[in-house]
């Protein structure tokens, strides 16, 4: 069978149908999925029950699967295979996790409007998260087009963005939630990096708006200043009609390219359970997106 897309909102997003995530893909599919994926920036398979080895192989069509984080936090895990990030607030006993614990600190970070591993070189291309427990409430994840939000800047705004650089840092969303307990080791594996603001999608040849939560200075400028703009052009980027909210269902897959999205989850009861597991490739030599 060949893809076909549904759009989910007038920004981005869609459904996809007409492939079996459970199978290989042919060189033709893999082409298909890019070109639609530079297209919509997130797209949504719905009901496919995928196991841990399955996502892998699926993702892997795209690239090498990158550990993120794990590199320098080492914690016991529950999932066996340290290529799945497991996006839940489960531990790795199997219970729901105190609600103070390290692994609810990841998942508040993950509330705060952000593309994956953008404090790292190189950053996440596409990133896949598929849903296996949803709670009784809340716990959507949301999506903005980060070319949407350069093509509606307004001019004077969009000339001050362009050629300025900004620094991301991995700890920056982990300290404003409180957390300041790492060691000199972790912060120094964990170097800030830089991004063009305004950068060029290598896909669709589209201008965009590389901000989110973990862009922290503006090079150069004074650091009150660079954050209000960074603050002020996330708000942008992220405004009420732009973004797409993925209500999710058990089987649900959803991939997106952190190069031209942002996405944040959103509350939901953390005593509830919530399960899911996400797979990133990363914009390196081993990506295969055209
Ligand atoms: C992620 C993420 C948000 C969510 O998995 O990268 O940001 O809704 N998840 O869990
Ligand atoms: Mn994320």
């Amino acid at each position: 069978m060949s893809l076909t897309c549904t759009p989910l909102h007038p920004v981005l997003g869609a459904q996809a149908h007409g492939i079996d995530l459970t199978q290989p893909l042919s060189a033709q599919q893999v082409s298909a999925i890019n070109a639609a994926m530079n297209q919509y920036a997130v797209l949504v398979f719905r009901g496919q029950a995928l196991t841990a080895s399955q996502q892998i192989h699926w993702m892997s069509h795209f690239g090498e699967i990158d550990i993120g984080l794990k590199r320098v936090f080492k914690r016991p895990e529950r999932l066996g295979d340290e290529r799945l990030i497991d996006i839940s607030n489960v531990n790795a006993q199997g219970q729901v996790d105190r609600r103070d614990s390290p692994k609810n600190l990841s998942n508040f970070a993950n509330q705060l409007w952000h593309s994956d591993s953008s404090f790292m070189k190189p950053r996440a291309a596409y990133s896949l998260l598929h849903c296996l427990i949803t709670p009784s409430w809340g716990g959507n994840t949301e999506f903005a087009d980060l070319r949407h939000a350069y093509d509606t800047l307004d001019k004077r705004t969009r000339r001050d963005a362009e050629g300025l650089q900004a620094e991301h840092y991995a700890l920056h969303t982990r300290l404003l939630l409180g957390d300041e307990a790492y060691t000199d080791e972790q912060k120094k594996a964990l170097a800030p990096v830089v991004w063009p603001l305004v950068d060029t999608h290598p896909g669709s040849g589209r201008k965009l708006l590389f901000v989110g939560a973990h862009a922290r200075q503006i090079i150069g400028w004074p650091t009150a200043e660079s954050r209000m703009f960074l603050q002020d052009l996330l708000e942008h980027a992220t405004q009420h009609d732009h973004v797409y909210a993925h209500e999710w269902q058990p089987g649900d897959t959803v991939i997106w390219d952190n190069r031209s999205t942002l996405h944040r989850g959103r509350r939901y009861d953390i005593s509830e359970r919530r399960e899911m597991r996400r797979t990133t490739i990363n914009d390196d030599e081993h990506a295969h997106l055209t």
